[in-house]
């Protein structure tokens, strides 16, 4: 993070997309305030005491954006806090290469004032000073665009550019008529959970999305008033009455970093959701090795569908793994 050698910039200061264990000391806690609508990464730096939202509200003398992987998204970030700047004040962008910042520098380079250009391990920290009429492209601004029929996606939410394939793969699957009680989790912008309500039988569907943005999409894509929208971590995501049904294509990447952990922890979520009978659909990468997790929660597994780069699992028996006899009814 930025080593502001004087201390906190003066003024009101905004962070754009900081993550929840960023170092972030140089900052005054009472006069920043950070955008951040990756629930996880929102919860962890609301717990350390700052003034985290999911939208960006104010006028502010110096801005922070935190470069994402996605471009579209990264221009987004650059023009929401460049529009919340007071005209002149200084814009730091902190990215990575991986993360494209060498793209993103070259480009600003075109349409403002670029100084203080430090190199740093594995990226770059630069300032920009836009001029007073802002300067940036008008479409960089981050909105809803449609990508389906009927669907819309907002920069940098999964699959931004269309129906995931894994996705499309597991709803050909599900079968003609749902279970009462569902949960879609790691929903994104809705597409499978639309998919489910087009079938007989469901009555409620709760989506469990992470990620504020595509949230937000969903509730956009989907207006029928059997769904139910949680901006919520699915690793500790609980409801009040156990359900029948589980439908889920788990996120297997955590930023650049494959970690199937995550996974795991969407496989025992799900077990804990639903009734002993209930069953629990789900896609993954065919190289994923999710079966011994699978095992150790539900009795029955069964791989109904896939090709070579997917595969479509059924689980049954939750709480009564394979050789045990106990668990819910
Ligand atoms: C592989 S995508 C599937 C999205 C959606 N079901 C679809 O079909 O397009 C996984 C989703 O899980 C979300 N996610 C990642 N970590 C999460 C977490 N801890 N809790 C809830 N959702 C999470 C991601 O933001 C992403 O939208």
């Amino acid at each position: 993070m930025l080593a502001f050698p004087d201390g906190h910039p003066a003024g009101r200061f905004l962070v754009v997309g900081a993550r929840g264990d960023d170092d972030l000391s140089p900052l005054d806690v009472n006069a920043t305030r950070i955008q951040q609508g990756y629930f996880p990464d929102h919860q962890a730096l609301a717990a350390r005491g700052y003034h985290v939202s999911v939208a960006i509200d104010g006028d502010f003398d110096g801005a922070l954006v935190v470069l994402p992987r996605s471009k579209q998204q990264a221009r987004a970030r650059i023009a929401d806090a460049a529009a919340r700047l007071v005209p002149g004040a200084p814009l730091w962008i902190d990215g990575q290469k991986t993360d494209g910042v060498d793209s993103i520098l070259k480009e600003l380079r075109r349409l403002a004032d670029i100084d203080e250009v430090h190199s740093k391990a594995h990226g770059k920290i630069f300032r920009v000073t836009l001029p007073v009429e802002n300067g940036l492209p008008p479409e960089w601004r981050s909105r809803p665009s449609e990508v389906a029929p009927g669907f819309v996606t907002r920069p940098g939410v999964f699959s931004a550019d269309g129906i995931d394939p894994g996705s499309a793969l597991l709803a050909q699957h599900l079968p003609d008529r749902l279970p009462t009680r569902v949960v879609d989790l790691g929903a994104g912008w809705g597409w499978l959970a639309a998919q489910a309500l087009a079938r007989p039988g469901l009555e409620i569907i709760h989506l469990v999305e992470a990620d504020h943005a595509a949230l937000q999409s969903a509730r956009d894509n989907i207006s029928d008033p059997r769904a139910q929208f949680h901006w919520a971590d699915a690793r500790d995501f609980t409801l009040p009455e156990p359900v029948n049904g589980v439908i889920m294509n788990p996120p297997f990447h955590e930023g650049r970093q494959p970690e199937p952990k995550l996974g795991a922890a969407f496989i025992a979520t799900a077990a804990r959701l639903l009734t002993g009978a209930g069953r629990l659909w789900m896609v993954s990468n065919r190289h994923l090795p999710y079966e011994n997790v699978l095992a150790g929660h539900f009795a029955k597994v069964t791989e109904i569908g896939g090709d070579s780069r997917y595969k479509i699992i059924e689980a049954t028996g939750a709480g009564r793994q394979a050789g045990n006899r106990g668990g819910r009814p």
